[in-house]
Parts: structure tokens; sequence; C-alpha cells
């Protein structure tokens, strides 16, 4: 059984899971709408992976004889004013989720939950991950500018991205 405070904090992790998988659908039309086909897919991918995390907490709730709701959702933003943008956007985004998971990991430590500590590290691991795929990109957009032949490139390496579940947690 999950303590009433672990329960609700997790319950508001599968909603920022959610929304992370919503943000990278929303840039994915975007991308789609400037003719950048690499990198739709390459977020539409990510919107897989996001739903794959909040699936995962979301059954890991009932898991724990708790009781996994769905909370409101804000929606995304849609435009953004370039692919640097876009990209620099999901990047702090992910830096603001290994935030929370921190958070996350802090109160299973502090309310004695060995269990949902060690849950949380799966997602410690792959906030690294995470960010680094990220940042990497965000480098690699900077280093062209407003190229053509630069965006070109980067956009066709991104449409190599295939979606691969990730490993199961513990
Ligand atoms: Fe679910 Fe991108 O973190």
């Amino acid at each position: 059984m999950l303590s009433g405070k672990m329960q609700d904090a997790l319950n508001d992790q599968v909603a920022a899971e959610i929304y992370s998988a919503h943000l990278y659908l929303s840039m994915s039309a975007w991308f789609d709408s400037v003719d950048m086909p690499g990198a739709a897919n390459w977020m539409r991918i990510q919107y897989q992976e996001e739903i794959i995390h909040g699936l995962k907490i979301f059954d890991y709730v009932m898991e724990r004889d708790a009781r996994a709701v769905i909370k409101a959702i804000e929606s995304p933003p849609a435009e953004w004013s370039s692919a640097l943008d876009a990209f620099s956007a999901a990047y702090n985004h992910e830096q603001k989720v290994t935030a929370m998971i921190g958070k996350l990991v802090d109160l299973a430590r502090a309310e004695k939950d060995h269990a949902t500590e060690f849950f949380l590290h799966w997602f410690v691991n792959e906030q690294v991950e995470e960010e680094a795929s990220a940042k990497a990109i965000v480098q690699k957009l900077k280093l062209v500018e407003e190229s053509k032949n630069g965006l070109f490139m980067i956009d066709r390496e991104l449409g190599t991205r295939v979606f691969t579940p990730p490993v199961q947690a513990g």
C-alpha cells in the first residue's frame, strides 16, 4: 500500500508524463507544418516514450494496491519560432521532469517507501538519457544555425529514429 501523499505525488507524475507526451506530439505537428518530417518523426517517437512512462507509473500505483487517477492535463503550446526553439524547449522541459523525479525520490525516502524509491531509479536513469539526447540535438542545431543544408541533414538523421520500448523497470 502507498501512503496517501505518495499516491497523490505519483498520480501527479502520471499527468506530467501525459503532458510531456502531448507536448511532443504538438511539436511533431509543428515540425510537420514546417516541412521537417524527420524531426516530426523524432517527436512522435518521443510522444510514444512519454505515454509508456505515464503507464509505467499508473500500473505501479495499482500494483501497490493504491488508486490511480487521471488528473487534468493542460494543453501544450503549438507554435515555436524555429527547430532550435522547439528542441531547446524540449531540453528545458526534460530538465524540469528530472527535478520532478528527484522530488519523488526525496518523498519516497522521507516516507521510507523503499519499493517506490527502487521503482523510481529507472526514471532517474531514463532522465539522464532524455536530457542528453535533447541536448545533443540542440547543440547540432546551434552549429548549423539557419543553414538550409545543415537543417536538411539534421532532419534526415532525426528521421532514422525508431521506437524501441524502454526496458522494464526493476
Ligand atoms: Fe518522461 Fe521525457 O520524461
